[in-house]
């Protein structure tokens, strides 16, 4: 069987290691890369024998071979790429969010459906393994039915004021929240239905980074289930691991809680601050990517290769970017907003 050759659009943070994922997995071939900063793109290139190097991303779209192209560009500039690849006739992998506003959500639902392509949006707590066991006992009725749920997924602030040099022009919501609420959806096994949402500001606006600290939603699911969800930018930078998560839900029966940042599992202390290694997310074990984050990453080449249905569809996708807006519009408002899927 033919390897999938795959492109990256954004060499950044997060680029390099789409780029490092298809380098490694022996179904892909990671023949492409663009950024509109060249030379974040030759960089790569070099280190992993890339041959197709682009600065426009339009002139990949016309002369690349890559079959699937991943979107790896800032939250809020992932459309107009998006739908140049797909009337390129090239699969995507888009990373999380889907897009930040309506009409960028429909223009590229349009032209995946147009094309006859396939998309995936890298939601990928799905591969989070405590979540992944949760989700399977939850399915398997053993606990009853999901009634309540409490998640928190926040970022100490360092995230937003020095690792992200757009925060400003993003939000927590679209960072992380895009997470809690594909989380949310897919453990409920259900559609929410109205957000009431209230924010807090101050604390990186202070310090230059014009975006809100912290939401405080509440989630209500079409069949009865509430869930209380937190996200915030602004946790203070000496918290022993970079997300502050955790979780807990309430069934019929039975219940699940989580905690994901401060497990017992390791605990590193020098002699300014103790930490608690992430090893759920981007861990590596003897070279290799071993983390949730990698695992979704490699199952988008999976599918590809077997041709299954990708395990977050475009539709989980769209409705989690059009459940978040309802949540930045009801925060904005101060009341509950119903929404409409
Ligand atoms: N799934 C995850 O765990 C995860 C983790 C981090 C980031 N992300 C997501 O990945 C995306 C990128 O985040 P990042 O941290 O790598 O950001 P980054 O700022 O490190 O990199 C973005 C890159 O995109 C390039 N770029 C911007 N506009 C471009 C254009 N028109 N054409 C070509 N290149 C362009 C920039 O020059 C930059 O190199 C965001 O959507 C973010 O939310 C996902």
């Amino acid at each position: 069987m033919e390897k999938i050759k795959i492109g990256v659009v954004g060499a950044g943070v997060w680029g390099e290691t789409h780029g490092s994922i298809y380098h490694e997995h022996p179904m892909a071939e990671f023949v492409a890369i663009c950024d509109k900063d060249i030379k974040r793109a030759e960089a790569i290139a070099a280190k992993y024998g890339v041959k197709e190097v682009y600065a426009d991303y339009r002139e990949m779209a016309q002369k690349s071979h890559c079959d699937a192209v991943a979107i790896v560009t800032p939250d809020f500039l992932h459309a107009d790429i998006a739908v140049a690849f797909a009337d390129a006739k090239k699969h995507l992998l888009i990373e999380k969010p889907l897009a930040t506003n309506v009409p960028d959500i429909e223009r590229i639902c349009d032209a995946v459906e147009r094309n006859g392509i396939r998309c995936m949006v890298d939601l990928h707590n799905r591969w989070n393994p405590p979540f992944n066991k949760a989700w399977q006992e939850v399915r398997s009725g053993r606990l009853g039915v999901p009634k309540n749920a409490y998640l928190r997924h926040s970022d100490i602030k360092w995230v937003a004021t020095d690792m992200l040099s757009w925060a400003a022009k993003s939000s927590i919501m679209w960072f992380l929240g895009s997470h809690s609420v594909d989380t949310l959806r897919w453990m409920f096994d259900d559609e929410v239905s109205r957000v009431y949402s209230v924010k807090s500001e101050g604390i990186l606006k202070d310090v230059g980074v014009d975006t809100a600290d912290t939401y405080l939603t509440t989630l209500e699911f079409k069949n009865g289930g509430i869930a209380h969800m937190e996200n915030s930018w602004a946790t203070p930078n000496g918290n022993t691991n970079v997300n502050d998560f955790k979780f807990s839900m309430l069934c019929t029966k039975g219940m699940v809680s989580m905690d994901l940042s401060s497990h017992n599992l390791i605990h590193l202390v020098d002699e300014n601050r103790a930490y608690t290694p992430d090893i759920l997310v981007t861990n590596f074990v003897f070279d290799k990517c071993k983390g949730l984050s990698y695992e979704s990453i490699r199952d988008f080449v999976d599918r590809m290769v077997d041709g299954k249905e990708f395990r977050v569809t475009l539709e989980d996708a769209r409705r989690g970017a059009l459940i978040v807006l309802a949540i930045l519009e009801s925060a904005e408002k101060r009341e509950p907003v119903t929404v409409n899927l």
